[in-house]
C-alpha cells in the first residue's frame, strides 16, 4: 500500500470518525458540534458551521458549530437569500476576504471576530439544498481540491442526519397528534425551522414555541446577541432575546417569576432599548404573553372559540399576504373598470371586507342569502336575493371556499342570466379534491385538501366564523356539552 500524505491521513481520521459519531446515541446537537469540530480541524480552518434550512426555506438555523464566538453565531438571523446564496443553489462557494466581499451579510462582524477566509458547500438531499457547511479562517487561506471533496462527503452525512431529525421530530408527536397529521398529509409541514433546538433554556420557552407553532407562527429561537457593553474593544455584555417573530418583526424575551433575576433582566433590557432603540422587543411573562397572542386573536385569551380545531392551515398573515396578491392581480386586469363584487352570506364576509380594501378600483358589493334543504343538503334555494341587477356589468362573484362547486354553479346560472358584461370568480380557498360539478375559477388564494376548515368567516354550525385564521376542524375532538 503507497503512502498517504499527512493531510490526506488527517481527512481520513476525520471522515472515520464522524461516520461514527453520525451512528452514535448522542443528542444531534452534539453529534451535530462534534461533526464540525472534526471538520474544521481536518481542513485547517479555525471555525466551522452546519446551519439546516429552516422549512419554508427563508432562513439558515445553526444546528452545530465549532470555534466561533457566540457574538458571531448570534449576529442575527441568517436570511437563506442574503447570506451566500449561492450555496444554496447547490454551487461551492469560497470568500477570500470575508471582511471585503459584498456577499457576506454582516462584513463588520466578520472583521470584528477576525474572520478571513470563507467556504461553504451546500447539504443536498435529492439534488435540492437542505442545509450548508460553513468553514472559517482566521488568515487568508486557499483551501484544495481534496478539502472540497471532503466537505461535500461531510455533507452527504449530516443530510443524512438532518432528514432523520425531520423523521424523528415526526415520530416525536403523541400518537393521536400524528395519526391526524396522516390524515392531511398533503398540509405542508409547520413554517418554523426544520430542525428546531434540542434543548430550550427553560420550559417557558418550550412552551411558548409550541404555541407558536400552534398559530403556524414562525419563530427563530436566539438569532442574534445585542452587545451591550465594551472593553478594550471587546465585548464584555451581552443580550440574546429568546425568540425572533419574523412576520411581526418582533424579538420576545421571557421573564421567569424569580425577582432577582428579573431585575437583572429589566436593567439589561432598558440598555438594550437604549443603544438599539430601532429593534421591536418585547419582555414578556406567560400572562403578558397570553396577551400579545389574544392581541393577534390567537390563544386561551382570544375571544374565538377553537376547540376542536386540531391545527392552523394558514395564519392571519399568510391570508392577508395572500388577498393583497388577489386583489392586485384584479385590480390589474380591470383596469379602468367599475367592478360589482358579489357574494353569498355569510362566509364570505373577512375575504370580502379584506379583498376590497387592496383593490384599487371603483367597486360595488351586493350580497345574497341561501339556505340548503332537501335530505341530500344539495338542493338550494336564494333566501335574499341581490339587490340590483347585474346587466351590462362586470361582475366579479367573490367566494370563501368552493366544494362540490354545487352553490357555485347554482349561483353563476342565477347571474349568467342577467346577461353581466362579464363574470368571473375570486375563490380565496378551492378543495378541488371535492370537486363534482366543474366551475371555472379565475382566481384562488389556495387549494385545500379534503378536510374540514374553519375560521376567517367559515362557520361550524354557526361557530368559529371569528378565527383570525384559517384551521383545520375534527368534530369529534369538540365535547358533547360544549358543542351548542
Ligand atoms: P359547495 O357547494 O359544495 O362548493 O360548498 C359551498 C359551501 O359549503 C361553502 O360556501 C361553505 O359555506 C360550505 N363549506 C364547504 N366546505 C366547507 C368547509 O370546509 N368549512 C366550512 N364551510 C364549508
Amino acid at each position: 500500500m503507497g503512502k498517504m500524505s499527512s493531510s490526506k491521513v488527517n481527512r481520513y481520521l476525520a471522515l472515520k470518525h464522524i461516520a461514527e459519531v453520525a451512528n452514535s446515541t448522542s443528542s444531534l446537537k452534539r453529534i451535530f458540534n462534534s461533526i464540525a469540530s472534526s471538520t474544521a480541524k481536518a481542513v485547517h480552518a479555525n471555525g466551522c458551521r452546519i446551519l439546516s434550512l429552516s422549512s419554508q426555506k427563508e432562513y439558515l438555523l445553526t444546528v452545530g458549530t465549532h470555534g466561533l464566538s457566540d457574538l458571531y453565531l448570534k449576529k442575527g438571523p441568517l436570511n437563506a437569500h442574503k447570506s451566500l446564496p449561492d450555496i444554496l443553489d447547490g454551487k461551492v462557494v469560497f470568500i477570500a476576504d470575508a471582511t471585503k466581499d459584498e456577499k457576506v451579510q454582516h462584513p463588520q462582524i466578520a472583521q470584528a471576530q477576525g474572520i478571513s477566509s470563507i467556504f461553504g458547500v451546500p447539504i443536498l438531499k435529492k439534488g435540492e439544498a437542505s442545509g450548508e457547511i460553513r468553514v472559517y479562517t482566521r488568515e487568508p487561506h486557499h483551501f484544495s481540491e481534496a478539502d472540497r471533496g471532503f466537505l461535500l462527503s461531510v455533507a452527504a452525512i449530516c443530510a443524512v442526519l438532518l432528514e432523520r431529525a425531520e423523521l424523528y421530530q415526526f415520530l416525536e408527536k403523541d400518537y393521536k397528534a400524528s395519526k391526524l397529521r396522516m390524515k392531511s398529509a398533503q398540509i405542508s409541514p409547520l413554517p418554523t425551522a426544520s430542525l428546531r433546538p434540542t434543548s430550550f433554556a427553560h420550559p417557558s420557552e418550550k412552551e411558548f414555541a409550541k404555541l407558536l407553532d400552534f398559530y403556524r407562527i414562525e419563530w427563530l429561537y436566539e438569532p442574534r446577541s445585542f452587545p451591550l457593553k465594551w472593553e478594550n474593544g471587546g465585548v464584555t455584555a451581552m443580550f440574546t432575546p429568546d425568540f425572533y417573530l419574523p412576520e411581526l418583526d418582533l424579538y420576545v424575551e421571557l421573564t421567569t417569576l424569580k425577582q432577582s433575576l428579573i431585575t437583572e433582566k429589566y436593567h439589561k433590557f432598558r440598555r438594550l432599548k437604549e443603544l438599539y432603540p430601532e429593534i421591536n422587543i418585547k419582555l414578556l411573562n406567560k400572562s403578558d404573553y397570553l396577551q400579545l397572542l389574544a392581541k393577534y386573536g390567537y390563544g386561551p385569551l382570544g375571544e374565538a372559540k377553537i376547540e376542536g380545531v386540531n391545527r392552523v392551515l394558514y395564519s392571519h398573515t399568510q391570508i392577508q399576504r395572500k388577498v393583497r396578491v388577489l386583489a392586485r392581480r384584479i385590480s390589474h386586469d380591470y383596469a379602468g373598470k367599475q367592478l360589482v363584487l358579489v357574494g353569498i352570506l355569510k362566509g364570505v364576509i373577512c375575504f370580502m371586507a379584506d379583498l376590497m380594501q387592496h383593490l384599487s378600483l371603483p367597486v360595488t358589493l351586493d350580497f345574497m342569502a341561501i339556505s340548503y334543504y332537501g335530505g341530500d343538503g344539495q338542493t338550494v334555494k336564494i333566501t335574499k336575493d341581490f339587490d340590483s341587477n347585474m346587466t351590462g356589468q362586470h361582475v366579479v362573484m367573490v367566494e370563501d371556499i368552493v366544494d362540490t362547486g354545487m352553490t357555485l354553479n347554482y349561483v353563476l346560472n342565477h347571474l349568467s342570466s342577467q346577461n353581466p358584461a362579464s363574470l368571473h370568480v375570486c375563490a380565496l380557498l378551492d378543495k378541488r379534491a371535492r370537486r363534482l360539478i366543474d366551475v371555472p375559477l379565475d382566481y384562488v388564494g389556495f387549494e385545500i385538501p379534503d378536510e374540514f376548515v374553519v375560521g376567517y368567516g367559515l362557520d361550524y354550525k354557526g361557530q368559529y366564523r371569528n378565527l383570525p385564521f384559517i384551521g383545520i376542524l375534527h368534530p369529534e375532538l369538540i365535547k358533547e356539552d360544549e358543542s351548542h
